[in-house]
């Protein structure tokens, strides 16, 4: 169903490549350090598969702007703990630092470069793939290496100029194993199924959500975090000022598609029937009503809403999970995070059903909460994995449709 040329189909052995990768992690800015990182754990293998190149990791660390916007000094540090050769760091992209240390790199060394959202038009968006392969960064790289590996599943939605910019592409490790993944839920998704929706980007997980019903083969979305926040207040629910202002901008988007999609499947919506928010360190369970008069920022879900969704999710065969449906980071919002990704882990064992626990966050939820074993498949893919189960043809996947070398 997805064609591409894989890292199978060509002969690596001596090779320079440049492998992007996403390794985009959660950050304890506080104390400077990655929390669990399922993408550096799928990193670790696939880089053991291409254990006979000089491999240059080229990847991205959150957005321009936000707090977790570091450079990927700590991640080479990581993949240096856990990996058996030698993983050397240059704090530049495609400087004459950063070409000086690709030209230097030996068979059997990794180079990860830094953060390429560093680089502006990195943050751009590129229809055209000809006119990103004429940005300055893919003409100094490109000449230095023999072959280009996109293995960034998890930004495999996003035109920018390092996805789908080199002059060829082939697929690597972990873009080759999740799409077979992703294969198996769109030929023949085993019914019910169920999307677990949470975390932030609540408008993109929306659009997917209403992709997937349109499409007929969603039977539920259990709805927690910013996208429960988004399609009450859009139908009129009060959540209070703090949880709406992180709506705000998609709110006003999309207010009268998502009154207009809710209308259509609201039998399949299921929304929280309790939040939770902090009240002096310790968990205060509020009911949807009271929600406007707390006035407070929601950060889990409550047990009410917590067993409607186990009972949902108990019935499933197929189960997607994607953005954590409490702010897991901290102690007192965990609870419903765990709980869910034991009840997947349970899912999975007692009844066969196939779970997929994808993006960044949850991802790290599902290793910190010690489920992560125990579900059917951990994608690094969140945004992406949710478009690509949406049907639609990612830009990441197209480039290695029409890029093969
Ligand atoms: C992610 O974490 O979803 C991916 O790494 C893509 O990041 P982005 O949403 O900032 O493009
Ligand atoms: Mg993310």
């Amino acid at each position: 169903m997805f064609d591409y040329t894989s890292y199978k189909d060509v002969d690596l052995k001596g090779k320079k490549i440049l492998m992007r990768v996403d390794i985009n992690s959660n950050i304890d800015v506080e104390n400077n350090r990655i929390r669990e990182s399922p993408r550096i754990h799928t990193l670790i293998p696939a880089l053991q598969e291409l254990k006979d190149c000089a491999v240059v990791i080229m990847a991205h660390q959150s957005r321009p702007g936000k707090k977790d916007f570091t450079s990927l000094e700590l991640h080479a540090n990581e993949i240096r703990k856990l990996l058996d050769r030698p993983v050397k760091y240059v704090d530049d992209i495609f400087g004459e630092k950063a070409v000086q240390a690709i030209k230097e790199l030996k068979v059997g060394e990794v180079l990860v470069l830094d953060n390429v959202r560093k680089w502006e038009p990195e943050n751009k968006k590129y229809k055209d793939f000809k006119e990103a392969e004429q940005l300055e960064m893919i003409q100094t790289l490109a000449p230095l290496f023999d072959y280009f590996i996109a293995d960034a599943f998890g930004a495999a939605h996003r035109a920018q100029p390092s996805i789908i910019g080199w002059p060829t592409l082939i697929a690597g490790p972990t873009t080759v194993k999740e799409l077979q993944y992703m294969e198996k839920v769109l030929e023949n998704p085993e019914k019910p199924m169920v999307m677990l929706i949470g975390g932030a980007k609540a408008i993109d997980k929306y659009k997917a959500m209403k992709y997937n019903f349109e499409s007929d083969r969603l039977d539920y979305a259990l709805c927690s975090g910013l996208t429960a926040i988004l399609i009450m207040e859009a139908i009129g629910i009060p959540t209070g000022e703090p949880n709406k202002e992180s709506i705000a901008k998609d709110l006003e988007e999309a207010k009268d598609d998502i009154k207009e999609t809710y209308e259509k499947f609201k039998d399949k919506i299921v929304l929280p029937k309790d939040l939770v928010i902090e009240e002096n360190g310790n968990r205060k369970v509020v009911e949807i009503d009271d929600l406007a008069k707390y006035n407070a920022v929601t950060g889990d879900i409550g047990p009410k809403t917590m067993e409607e969704f186990t009972n949902i999710m108990m019935k499933a065969k197929t189960i997607i999970a994607n953005g954590p449906p409490g702010i897991f980071e901290k102690e007192v919002f965990r609870e419903g995070t765990f709980k869910m990704a034991e009840v997947m882990a349970r899912a999975t064992k007692e009844n066969g059903a196939l779970t997929i626990i994808g993006g960044g966050e949850m991802g790290t939820a599902a290793e910190m909460s010690g489920y992560a074993k125990d579900v059917s498949f951990i994608s690094t893919g969140g945004g992406a994995m949710l478009e690509i189960l949406s049907g639609k043809d990612v830009p990441m996947v197209k480039a290695l449709r029409e890029k093969k070398p």
